[in-house]
C-alpha cells in the first residue's frame, strides 16, 4: 500500500480505491503534494504531475530560480519560507524569531496502528493498516517533525496526525501545528460543513469555494454547537449519489479550525487542526507535541459515498470497539417529564410504566445530587440528595433493577458551582482570573481539567457514585463553554496551553472511567450536541444530538449529523409534545419514526398515558428491537433533504442488501396531492423485495424500486375498499417500510 521510489523520493500511498502521492521536493527538501483521488498505477516516477513555473513576483532561494514555494503544493508548509499563505506548523525560536524550514530526513513504514492512551485516535490491526513515518528536520534548529499517514487496505481514506519533538536544549514555542494541510487543485469546488447553535446543531451549509479563506472554527474550549469539525469539498454536479467529494474530519474535542484557503493560482488550501487563536505549547527540551489526527475520505458515490465511509471506518477503527457493533438499550430519560422536579416515588413509578412498555434503560437525569432543585447548584457535589432519594443511588438503582430494567445516571463532570464544599475549599480550581471578571454559564463554572488533581477529585467522587450501585450507563453533559481562559496553575508563558490541556484533561477522565467500569456506555452530551464530534465517540459510543426533540426539527438536524456520524451514535428520543423547544405538536409516530433512525428512547410522561397510546409505544419498541441491527450496521442513504422542502426521506440498507428500512416524512399536508414517488438506492437490481407498511405487502423487484421507486400515492383500480382516495397522513405525517427479499 506504501510505494517509495528511492531514486525519485517520491511516496505513493494507496489501495484499490484510492492514490495520494506527495514526493521530497529538491533543493528546499521540502514535502511537495502532487495527487489525491481516484486510486492510479504505480509509476516509476511521477514527474509529469509537478506543475512548476517561474511566476514574476516570487521570491526564489539564493542561486535558484525554481525554489519558490508560494505556488507549490506542500504537506505541511511552514512560517518562514517563500510560501505567503497560511502555514501548518509556525515555531517562535528562543530569539523571538518565527523562521523555519523543515527538509525532508528520512521515514518509516510500518504496519499497525495502536490504540492511542488520552488522544482518541484511529486504530487497526497489522493486516488492516499501514503507516508511513516521514521525518523532517528543521534547518535552523534541533526540531523533527514527524508527518504520519495511515492508509487502511479497505477504505479510501488516508489519516494525518503530526508530532514535533525538540531534540535540542533550547526551548521553543509552538504557535501553530494544524494536523492536516492539503494543497488540491481547485476544480470549481463548492464546500458543505455544519452549522447551528443550542437546539438546531448541524445545519447543512453548502457554498460556491471563493478566492480568499473560508473558515469554520471553535474558540469556546468545545468542538461546539456553531460549528462542527468536519467540511466537505465536493463539485457543483455532486449529488448525494453521484460524484466527487472529499471529506475531512478532525478527531478532536475541542478549539479547532477547519479551513479553506482558495489562492490566486486556485489551489484550494485545506486545513484541520488545533485553533491557533488563544493557542501556544512550549517545547522544552525533549519534549514532543502530538496533533489530533484528521481524516480525509474520497468518494466517487456522491455525499452518501463519503457518509457511508465515516460511518463505517469510524464503528470499525474509531468509535469504543465494547459498544461500536453491540445493540444499545431502549432507554428512557426522566429529564422531559420531571425536569428538577422528582423525588423516589416518581421515578419509581415512571420506571414501572417504563418496563411495562418493553424499555431496557431507565436514565435518571440532571437534579439526583446536592440539593439541586434548579439549576442553580451543586455541581461539584456528587453526592445522592437524600431529600429526593432517601435510599440513596444505590437504593433506587437497586429498585429499577429488581424491576427488571437497566439503570443509567447523568453527570456533568466538568463544572462546579459556588456552593459546594469543592468550590469552598478550591477556588481556584475554577477557570478564570480571579482577579478579573469571571461569567458564569447556566450559573455554573468550569473546573480546571489541565490540572490532574481536580480530574482525580472527580474521577473519586464519579467512581464512589458508580461503585456503590448498578450502574449501567452514564449521560455526560457540558452546559457551558470556556470564556476568560486562565488557569492558576499555569505559569504566564504557558497559559496558550490551556484549552488543549483542558480537553486532554477529558479524554484522561473519560480513560479512568473506561479502565475501571470498562462495560459502562456512557452518552455524551453537551446542552445537546455542543461536543458532538468524533473524539468523544471513541470512549462514547453515542452522543445526544440535540436537546431539540421535536421531530420535524430533528429531521434536519439527524440528517446533517449524519454526514459524518453513524446512526448508532445519534442520540434520538420520542419526547413531549407540546414539544418543549418549539411548542409543536407531531405524532406519536412521527416522533417515533424520526427517532428511530437513531439510538431511540423516550423522554416524557408515559405515566398517564391511554392504554392505546401505551400499545402504540410497545409496537413502536418491539419495531425498533425488530430493525435495530439494520439500523446500526446497515448502509445509510440520505434520500430527500428536508432543507429542499416539505420532505424528508433516508433509509438503511443491510450489507447483504437483503433487508431495508426507509423513513419518509413530510412536514405539511397538501390537499389532493400530486403523484409522488420515492427512488430507492442500495438495493440489490435483482433480488424481489416484499414491501411492508403497517401490514400490507407488495411485491417489488430491487431494479424497479430503484428506477421507478416507491409510489407514495394509491392505486385505485376499482377495489371496493379503495375508493376513499389517498389515505391522509397530516401534517408531520410519516411512513415507514420495511423491504425483505423474498
Ligand atoms: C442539557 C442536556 O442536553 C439535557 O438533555 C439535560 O440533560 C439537561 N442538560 C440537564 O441539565
Amino acid at each position: 500500500m506504501i510505494y517509495f521510489n528511492k531514486e525519485t523520493l517520491e511516496f505513493h500511498l494507496s489501495n484499490d480505491k484510492i492514490s495520494y502521492i506527495f514526493r521530497v521536493m529538491e533543493e528546499t527538501g521540502v514535502m511537495e503534494q502532487l495527487y489525491f483521488g481516484a486510486s492510479i498505477d504505480v509509476y516509476d516516477c511521477y514527474d509529469f504531475l509537478i506543475e512548476r513555473e517561474s511566476k514574476p513576483g516570487n521570491n526564489q532561494s539564493e542561486g535558484s530560480q525554481i525554489t519558490n514555494l508560494d505556488d507549490i503544493k506542500q504537506e505541511i508548509p511552514v512560517y518562514g519560507t517563500t510560501d505567503f499563505r497560511q502555514p501548518a506548523l509556525e515555531v517562535v525560536y528562543p530569539n523571538g524569531d518565527r523562521i523555519s524550514h523543515f527538509a525532508y530526513h528520512n521515514h518509516e513504514i510500518r504496519r499497525g496502528k495502536a490504540r492511542l492512551k488520552g488522544l482518541p485516535s484511529t486504530f487497526g490491526k497489522e493486516e488492516e493498516v499501514e503507516i508511513l513515518a516521514v521525518f523532517l528536520k528543521d534547518r535552523y534548529s534541533e526540531l523533527i517533525v514527524e508527518l504520519r499517514y495511515a492508509i487502511y487496505n479497505d477504505f479510501p481514506i488516508i489519516t494525518r496526525q503530526n508530532i514535533i519533538t525538540n531534540h535540542g536544549s533550547q526551548t521553543h514555542q509552538l504557535e501553530s501545528f494544524l494536523s492536516l494541510n492539503l494543497d488540491l487543485p481547485n476544480e470549481d469546488y463548492e464546500w458543505l460543513h455544519l452549522h447551528g447553535a443550542w437546539a438546531r446543531e448541524a445545519q447543512l451549509s453548502r457554498d460556491k469555494l471563493v478566492t480568499g479563506t473560508q473558515q469554520i472554527n471553535s474558540t469556546r474550549g468545545a468542538s461546539s454547537h456553531m460549528h462542527n469539525p468536519f467540511l466537505t469539498l465536493c463539485l457543483p454536479e455532486t449529488t448525494e449519489n453521484q460524484g466527487r467529494a472529499y471529506g475531512f474530519s478532525l478527531i478532536y474535542s475541542g478549539n479547532f479550525l477547519a479551513q479553506i484557503q482558495l489562492d490566486t493560482y486556485n489551489i484550494a488550501r485545506i486545513q484541520l487542526g488545533i485553533n491557533p487563536f488563544q493557542f501556544s505549547w512550549e517545547l522544552a527540551e525533549n519534549a514532543s507535541f502530538t496533533t489530533p489526527e484528521a481524516v480525509m475520505v474520497y468518494s466517487e458515490q456522491g455525499l452518501n459515498g463519503m457518509s457511508q465511509t465515516f460511518h463505517e471506518f469510524y464503528k470499525t477503527h474509531l468509535i469504543n470497539q465494547k459498544w461500536a457493533h453491540q445493540k444499545r438499550p431502549v432507554l428512557i430519560n426522566n429529564w422531559e417529564a420531571t425536569y428538577f422536579d422528582f423525588d423516589e416515588e416518581k421515578i419509581l413509578t415512571i420506571a414501572n410504566k417504563a418496563k411495562d412498555l418493553g424499555i431496557d434503560l431507565f436514565v435518571l437525569d440532571d437534579g439526583w445530587f446536592g440539593t439541586r432543585d434548579t439549576d442553580n447548584g451543586s455541581l461539584g457535589n456528587w453526592t445522592p440528595d437524600l431529600r429526593k432519594l432517601p435510599n440513596g443511588i444505590r437504593g433506587l438503582a437497586n429498585k429499577i433493577v429488581d424491576l427488571g430494567l437497566q439503570f443509567g445516571l447523568w453527570f456533568e463532570p466538568e463544572m462546579v458551582s459556588v456552593d459546594t464544599p469543592l468550590f469552598a475549599a478550591h477556588p481556584d480550581w475554577r477557570i478564570g482570573n480571579p482577579d478579573k471578571h469571571i461569567s458564569h454559564g447556566r450559573n455554573q463554572f468550569v473546573l480546571d481539567f489541565s490540572r490532574s488533581e481536580v480530574v482525580d477529585n472527580i474521577f473519586e467522587q464519579i467512581d464512589k457514585v458508580l461503585s456503590s450501585a448498578p450502574i449501567t450507563y452514564i449521560k455526560w453533559d457540558m452546559n457551558r463553554y470556556i470564556s476568560e481562559s486562565y488557569s492558576a496553575a499555569l505559569d504566564k508563558q504557558n497559559q496558550g496551553e490551556l484549552f488543549h490541556r483542558y480537553i486532554l484533561g477529558v479524554y484522561d477522565l473519560y480513560e479512568k472511567i473506561l479502565e475501571k467500569f470498562p462495560d459502562l456506555l456512557i452518552e455524551s452530551c453537551a446542552g445537546g450536541g455542543g461536543r458532538f464530534d468524533p473524539a468523544l465517540l471513541y470512549y462514547a459510543p453515542q452522543a445526544w444530538a440535540s436537546d431539540d426533540t421535536d421531530a420535524v426539527e430533528r429531521l434536519r438536524i439527524q440528517y446533517g449529523t449524519s454526514m459524518v456520524y453513524p446512526l448508532s451514535s445519534i442520540g434520538s428520543h420520542v419526547s413531549e409534545v407540546p414539544n418543549h423547544q418549539v411548542g409543536r405538536l407531531t405524532s406519536l409516530s412521527m416522533r417515533a419514526n424520526v427517532a428511530m433512525f437513531g439510538t431511540f428512547g423516550y423522554e416524557l410522561d408515559i405515566t398517564n398515558f391511554s392504554e392505546a397510546e401505551s400499545a402504540e409505544i410497545r409496537t413502536q419498541i418491539m419495531t425498533f428491537k425488530g430493525y435495530q441491527k439494520l439500523i446500526h450496521d446497515g448502509v445509510f442513504y440520505r434520500l430527500k433533504n428536508p432543507n429542499d422542502g416539505n420532505e424528508c426521506a433516508w433509509m438503511v440498507v443491510s450489507k447483504d442488501q437483503k433487508e431495508a428500512l426507509v423513513g419518509w416524512y413530510q412536514v405539511l399536508a397538501k390537499p389532493n396531492p400530486a403523484y409522488q414517488r420515492l427512488r430507492l438506492v442500495g438495493l440489490s437490481p435483482d433480488k424481489n423485495y416484499g414491501v411492508s407498511e403497517g401490514g400490507t405487502e407488495a411485491l417489488r423487484q430491487g431494479k424497479d424500486l430503484m428506477s421507478v421507486g416507491l409510489l407514495l400515492g394509491e392505486n385505485l383500480i376499482g377495489r371496493p375498499e379503495n375508493e376513499q382516495g389517498r389515505s391522509i397522513f397530516g401534517d408531520f405525517g410519516s411512513r415507514l417500510f420495511y423491504l425483505c427479499e423474498k
